[in-house]
């Protein structure tokens, strides 16, 4: 007797690469993708940095190449980190940041769209993210949105296309946005670390950026980052952003968050960033040096990852490759 079973079949859509990518449910674009890129005041050579495979901290004058490299290579939108030579309590000297920013402008113009993070704690003695009291046992708000306020109009006189303030206090991205717009900045956009949770993994870049908490006071920066017990509190600081005046909101880490990108998406209109933090590249990057992981597939399974959650955009340590990946690889 001839059986009429009639098993259902899904895997014709798997049979080649072509079939793939044509049935794909979600797709990556290297237009996706912003390239971090950090600057030293102190240093006259590239340095490196445990962990930061492939990124190097760079000066001045190496950044320029770096980018030029970067849009061979397709990629030319960045997210800019300047770490000063001098750190102080207060009255911060962000003249290299800004002339950084402008060199890199003036270099480039409109070739590339250039993001600076914004954040004090690069510049603290202590290496918080904001001022801290005589004690040191609590950041205060309302003079450090003060300060983050004007090294934000600094940045944007200096040619930055956009703000991104990574500090987590109360009421930046508002006080921002009003004194980017009395100042004549009504065109530079502001995105926002809108969900920016308290991480372990963010040890390779605040090796990069020598901004490790360092105090006997506050010892971690669990009072103005965000718990990873708490997605309300995460869903409902990005709305505040949202409504303060942010253009782009960010999750970040990524990896172990895609339940916060996939829940903001659906409260949201805004374009969502996520980034794919130093921790999480260096895992990757130490695995495939291992040879546990392939490294170009393990990056592009993130990145599908971070897509389906609902991200628009991707900020990874290796954007500068995401277009010969997503092209030959992918699918
Ligand atoms: C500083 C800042 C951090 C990152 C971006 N901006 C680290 C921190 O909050 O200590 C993390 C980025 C990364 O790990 O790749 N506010
Ligand atoms: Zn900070």
């Amino acid at each position: 007797m001839e059986t009429n079973f009639n098993p259902i079949t899904q895997r014709r859509l798997r049979a080649d690469r072509h079939i793939r990518e044509l049935t794909a449910s979600v797709k990556l674009s290297y237009k996706s993708f912003i390239q971090p890129l950090f600057v030293d005041e102190a240093i006259t050579e590239p340095r490196e940095v445990s962990g930061l495979n492939e990124v190097l901290v760079e000066t001045g004058n190496s950044v320029l190449n770096t980018i030029e490299q970067n849009l061979n290579n397709g990629i030319a939108k960045f997210l800019l980190f300047p770490v000063p030579a001098h750190k102080k309590e207060k009255d911060f000297d962000f003249d290299f940041a800004a002339k950084s920013i402008k060199k890199i402008k003036e270099t480039f113009g409109e070739d590339i769209w250039l993001a600076s993070d914004v954040c004090l704690c690069s510049y603290t003695i202590h290496g918080h993210c904001g001022i801290l009291n005589e004690d040191h046992s609590q950041l205060l708000n309302s003079k450090t949105v003060e300060v983050l306020s004007q090294y934000s109009a600094l940045l944007a006189n200096a040619g930055a296309d956009c703000i991104a303030p990574s500090d987590m206090t109360d009421g930046r991205i508002g006080a921002i946005r009003n004194k980017l717009d009395a100042l004549g900045y009504e065109q530079v956009s502001i995105m926002s670390y809108a969900a920016k949770f308290s991480s372990q993994w963010y040890g390779p870049f605040r090796d990069a950026c020598h901004s490790a908490p360092n105090t006997k006071g506050l010892q971690n920066r669990k009072t103005y980052q965000l718990s990873p017990f708490n997605i309300n509190d995460a869903i409902a600081s990005a709305l505040r952003d949202e409504k303060e005046g942010a253009d782009i909101l960010m999750v970040k880490p990524a990896g172990l968050y895609t339940d916060v990108i996939a829940k903001l998406k659906q409260q949201t209109l805004k374009p969502l960033a996520a980034y794919h933090v130093s921790g999480e590249y260096a895992a990757i990057e130490s695995m495939a040096q291992q040879n546990l992981v392939n490294r170009e597939a393990a990056h592009i399974e993130t990145w599908a990852a971070l897509t389906r959650a609902g991200a628009d955009i991707i900020i990874s340590y290796v954007s500068k490759h995401a277009k010969q990946w997503i092209e030959e690889i992918a699918y």
